[in-house]
């Protein structure tokens, strides 16, 4: 079973009041500045409701990928899902394909389902990278420009930073 108090830290006593700056990200001001980095497979809506207890500023989701989103897939669309408790609310948005990726921040941002969108540029691993994903995609710069700016265009004033986080 799951304590119910975070563990304690004894060698690190928690933050002095302005000690250190928030983090702004756009029109978000992030407290403490600390941020759960989005992991595939594992940063979903349980994990984070878990992790939220030991206090970080914002707690990204895991990786959504935008044409599945786009195409309405039930199971992407739950992946996508925030408790009614999460502020602010941040996914992490995959895609190869500008147009796809504009569609899906569209969605996102239409249906007010988000507060900030995070881009995976960082992914290393095979799976992704073989698809001309992730990490791969920096190694064609027009492709990188086309999908941040396909994303900047439809977020509106939904913050977008590009990854890793
Ligand atoms: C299991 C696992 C899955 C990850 N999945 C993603 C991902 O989907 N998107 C991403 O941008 N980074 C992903 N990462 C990288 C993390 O977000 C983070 O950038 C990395 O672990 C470095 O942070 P750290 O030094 O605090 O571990 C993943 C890392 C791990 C360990």
């Amino acid at each position: 079973m799951i304590d119910a108090m975070p563990p304690s830290t004894p060698h690190e006593p928690p933050a002095r009041p302005g000690e250190f700056a928030p983090v702004r990200i756009g029109p978000l001001s992030v407290w403490p500045p600390v941020v759960l980095a989005p992991m595939a497979g594992v940063t979903n809506y349980p994990f984070r409701a878990i992790c939220r207890r030991f206090g970080a500023g914002l707690y990204v989701s895991e990786m959504i990928t935008a044409r599945p989103l786009v195409e309405g897939n039930a199971k992407t669309l739950k992946l996508a899902d925030f408790g009614p408790d999460e502020s602010p609310r941040s996914l992490q948005l995959y895609g190869v394909d500008p147009y796809y990726v504009g569609e899906a921040v569209k969605r996102l941002v239409g249906e007010g389902h988000v507060d900030h969108i995070d881009m995976n540029f960082g992914c290393p691993v095979r799976k992704v990278t073989s698809k001309g994903g992730g990490a791969a995609i920096p190694a064609k710069p027009r492709l990188l420009a086309a999908i941040v700016r396909a994303a900047v265009r439809n977020a509106g004033a939904v913050p977008v930073t590009i990854g890793p986080l």
